[in-house]
């Protein structure tokens, strides 16, 4: 985990059955809110959906990866189970705290994947376009029922490239002890800032003069742009309370 990083160029070679299959038991034992697993996984391999994927994203790894593994909050499974058993199905998807269950869910069981892709020496990139460039298309083409809600897809492959790991976080800007501290954290996020706009203007590949508090700035702007709660809503899940 120390070497990963997000891979973005894959070779042709394909991911074998063996391998897919270790995926997959990382997968079904990923720690969840209740055991209630509250996720499911698409796994894509049809060039077709992947293409359309591509086009609705923008993001090229989806048609150039071997799998793109789609992870959803889902209650539909479990809305199933209580209509068999007639009993009423408690409105818990459309709170605060059950789109927040699904979420982490469905992001654990992404962790799990790239922790077990990497063992095998896999590339991986997570790709949350998949969730926010166009929910609506895309919760269309993958046929989701009402109950269920994409979170982020992530690109598996063969490495086809070894990019620089990028600086995280200092420790003393990431971890603190025992209670939370205010203290100086100014003057570490600037430290940060700094040492990420170095690494932007010597990084092998693409350079940039990209500090780091702007650059976020610049996306959580755009992010201002999506509109996920009427995503949500219109698959049965939202934020009533
Ligand atoms: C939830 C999530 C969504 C992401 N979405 C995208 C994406 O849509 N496209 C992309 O190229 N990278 C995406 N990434 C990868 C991040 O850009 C990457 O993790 C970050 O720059 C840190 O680089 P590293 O993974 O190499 O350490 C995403 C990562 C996460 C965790």
């Amino acid at each position: 985990m120390l070497e990963r990083r997000s891979v973005r160029r894959y070779e042709r070679e394909p991911i074998t059955p063996e391998q897919m299959d270790f995926i997959y038991e990382a997968i079904r034992n990923t720690p969840t809110s209740y055991n209630g697993q509250q996720f499911s996984v698409i796994d894509i391999d049809d060039q077709a959906i992947k293409e359309s994927l591509y086009s609705l994203t923008g993001q090229k790894q989806i048609k150039t990866c071997n799998r793109f593994l789609v992870f959803c909050i889902d209650y539909y499974k479990i809305t199933m189970g209580a209509e068999a058993k007639g009993v009423e199905m408690p409105e818990f998807p459309k709170t605060a705290d059950g789109v927040i269950v699904g979420v982490v869910d469905a992001a654990l069981a992404m962790m799990s994947t790239i922790v077990a892709a990497e063992s095998l020496g896999l590339g991986t990139c997570p790709i949350g376009y998949a969730r926010t460039a166009a929910p609506d298309e895309i919760s269309h083409l993958l046929e989701l029922p009402k109950g269920v809600f994409v979170v982020c897809g992530l690109a598996i492959g063969v490495p086809r490239e070894q990019p620089d790991l990028k600086p995280k976080q200092p420790h003393d800007l990431m971890f603190f002890h025992n209670k939370y501290s205010t203290e100086n954290v100014t003057a570490r996020v600037l430290a940060y800032d700094k040492i990420i706009k170095e690494y932007n203007a010597t990084r092998s590949g693409h350079k940039t003069d990209n500090d780091w508090v702007t650059h976020m700035l610049g996306y959580y702007t755009e992010a201002m742009n999506y509109n996920i709660l009427a995503a949500l809503e219109n698959q049965g899940l939202g934020v009533t309370r």
